[in-house]
């Protein structure tokens, strides 16, 4: 039994096989109980599979990636930075990589569908306007979850609970948001997403030389590859997945990737964003304006 905030929701959820995401705004307390419905699942002896969904706030791997982590016992529930599966999305906000995002989700909780009793979706906390339906609305036309839990703080979730509701024939139900959340504010998001890219390009770094024809998408030909420099790219096995993250660095005509992740690369996916590995800034950057100057 579960006391607590969510602790009849918890006990329900944990009894029941398929896929279940979590949708809310910011600071609403998903991972939290995406942490606890884990936690919830083991301690009732069954397997649980968690898809961090978030790219910005992660818990499984690191920013910019979606994250399998398979949770079938107490360890794994310990040990849920470290990612089973990587999937790479190229930027911390879904905006303009809403296609990467949704795929990269969805490719994840196929993963581990019918693997394990309950996969738990944890999603980023854009459920606003357009591009915050969009991306709802698609991530669950492919991840064809069985239930949804919508965390609410006063009427927020509405239009897109409606939405959800009126298109797709899932469960759709809504909880309130637990009155000890605390908001975590814009410094303590920088120092977590800071600490975790630290964490993915801890030492020892390597700098591997790449050869143009390596990129996807396609780098057009004759590109002043300095344009490149300090843009985030993943690491790609040849096989679909992500192995972890590199940034490039571009010096008198040769360009390198630099990271800790290099063994079994067979390619290099763009990412849409600069960062700087002194201080783990991000800046965000349009692949056309690189690419082609648009
Ligand atoms: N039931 C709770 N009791 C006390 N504190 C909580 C509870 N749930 C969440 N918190 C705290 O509130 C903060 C936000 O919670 P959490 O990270 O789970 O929210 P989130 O919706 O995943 O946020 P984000 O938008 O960053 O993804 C965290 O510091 C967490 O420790
Ligand atoms: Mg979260």
């Amino acid at each position: 039994m579960h006391d607590g905030h969510h602790g009849a929701l918890l006990d329900d959820l944990a009894r029941r096989r398929g896929v279940v995401m979590l949708v809310g705004g910011p600071d609403t307390g998903k991972s939290t109980l995406a942490r606890d419905l884990l936690a919830a699942v083991v301690a009732a002896g069954k397997t649980a599979a968690y898809v961090d969904a978030d790219i910005d706030q992660t818990i499984v791997g690191p920013p910019t990636c979606t994250g399998l982590k398979f949770v079938r016992d107490e360890s794994d529930l310990s040990s849920l930075s470290q990612p089973d599966q990587l999937h790479f999305v190229g930027a911390i906000s879904p905006d303009g990589v809403v296609l990467q995002q949704v795929v990269a989700t969805a490719a994840l909780v196929d993963a581990a569908r019918d693997r394990v009793d309950l996969v738990v979706v944890d999603t980023t906390s854009a459920i606003a306007g357009v591009a915050g339906q969009t991306l709802k609305y698609h991530k669950m036309e492919l991840c064809r979850p069985d239930i949804v839990i919508g965390l609410e703080r006063g009427a927020e979730l509405e239009p897109v609970v409606g939405m959800l509701r009126r298109f797709f024939s899932a469960q759709v139900d809504t909880a309130s948001v637990d009155p000890d959340v605390r908001p975590a504010n814009p410094e303590t998001r920088r120092a977590h997403r800071a600490k975790a890219f630290a964490a993915a390009f801890a030492e020892p770094l390597q700098r591997w030389r790449v050869r143009s024809t390596v990129f996807a998408p396609t780098l057009p030909e004759g590109l002043d590859l300095g344009r490149l420099d300090g843009v985030l790219v993943g690491l790609q096995d040849g096989s679909g997945a992500c192995l972890g993250l590199g940034v490039l660095e571009h010096d008198e005509g040769v360009l390198r990737v630099v990271t800790n992740q290099g063994d079994g690369m067979r390619g290099l996916r763009l990412g849409s964003m600069r960062l700087d590995l002194a201080t783990f800034d991000v800046h965000r950057v349009r692949l056309g304006e690189v690419m082609f100057g648009l």
